[in-house]
């Protein structure tokens, strides 16, 4: 099973990507998340992108797709994966397919987690993050046990550096620009899917699950 979540910054992929990848036993994959972790060990990679995640811009399509074409390389994708915050260009999605046409696999579902940018600032602001592991919560909407304390590994939460309001708008504006088109790339391709967003999470996860199964 492999599948791309689609959704602007903040509308619940990561959270949505978590609960499929423990539904159906791939692995979740964002490129966010492997950024962050490298930013937390100040490798090489983690000081480059963090130029322009600390803007909002994307990291530049080379470094992203090496990453993860390295990323499909490893055992656990064999099952499938799904991928979050990958592709986010035009570009980017080209490469995804050409590695899948080179394995003679194709992509199952491209799924758009669909929510207004007035929802998307509100949830952003909440937004509490576990830079061990990726999980995400919410300080209204979806807090976690113990006050910020990640229940799935016990690390602290921290706000993101990007989650700043100007950052947020930014990024909505990139998100527009550059990430938007790939709805008409993955409907012309006959593998786009929408839910709405705004939903309750277990409500969105149940839409999900309808189109998967
Ligand atoms: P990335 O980490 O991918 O961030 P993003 O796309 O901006 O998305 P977010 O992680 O902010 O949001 P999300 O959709 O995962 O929402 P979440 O589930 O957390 O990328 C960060 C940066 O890295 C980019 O800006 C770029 O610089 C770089 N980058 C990464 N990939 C790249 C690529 N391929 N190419 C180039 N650059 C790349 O939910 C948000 C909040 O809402 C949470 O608090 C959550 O608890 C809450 N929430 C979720 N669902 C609901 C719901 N249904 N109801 C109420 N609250 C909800
Ligand atoms: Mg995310
Ligand atoms: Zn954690």
């Amino acid at each position: 099973m492999k599948i791309v979540m689609l959704g602007a910054p903040g509308a619940g992929k990561g959270t949505q990507a978590k609960k499929i990848a423990e539904e159906y036993g791939v692995p979740h994959i964002s490129t966010g998340d492997i950024f962050r972790a490298n930013i937390k060990n100040n490798t090489p990679l983690g000081q480059q992108a963090k130029i322009y995640m600390d803007k909002g811009e994307l990291v530049p399509d080379e470094l992203v797709v090496s990453l993860i074409m390295d990323r499909f390389d490893e055992p656990d994708c064999e099952k499938g994966y799904v991928l979050d915050g990958y592709p986010r260009t035009i570009p980017q999605a080209k490469a995804l397919d050409k590695a899948l046409e080179d394995n003679g696999e194709k992509l199952d579902y491209a799924i758009d987690v669909d929510v207004p940018d007035e929802v998307i600032i509100d949830r952003m602001s909440g937004r509490r993050a576990c830079l061990n592991c990726g999980a995400t919560y919410h300080i209204v909407n979806n807090p976690p046990k113990t006050e910020s304390v990640c229940d799935a590994c016990g690390n602290e939460l921290v706000q993101r550096d990007d989650d700043k309001e100007e950052t947020v708008k930014n990024r909505l504006d990139v998100y527009h620009d550059q990430t938007e088109p790939l709805k008409q790339y993955y409907a012309d391709a006959g593998v786009l899917y929408t839910v709405d967003g705004t939903k309750e999470m277990e409500e969105v996860f149940k839409s999900i699950c309808s189109i998967v199964e």
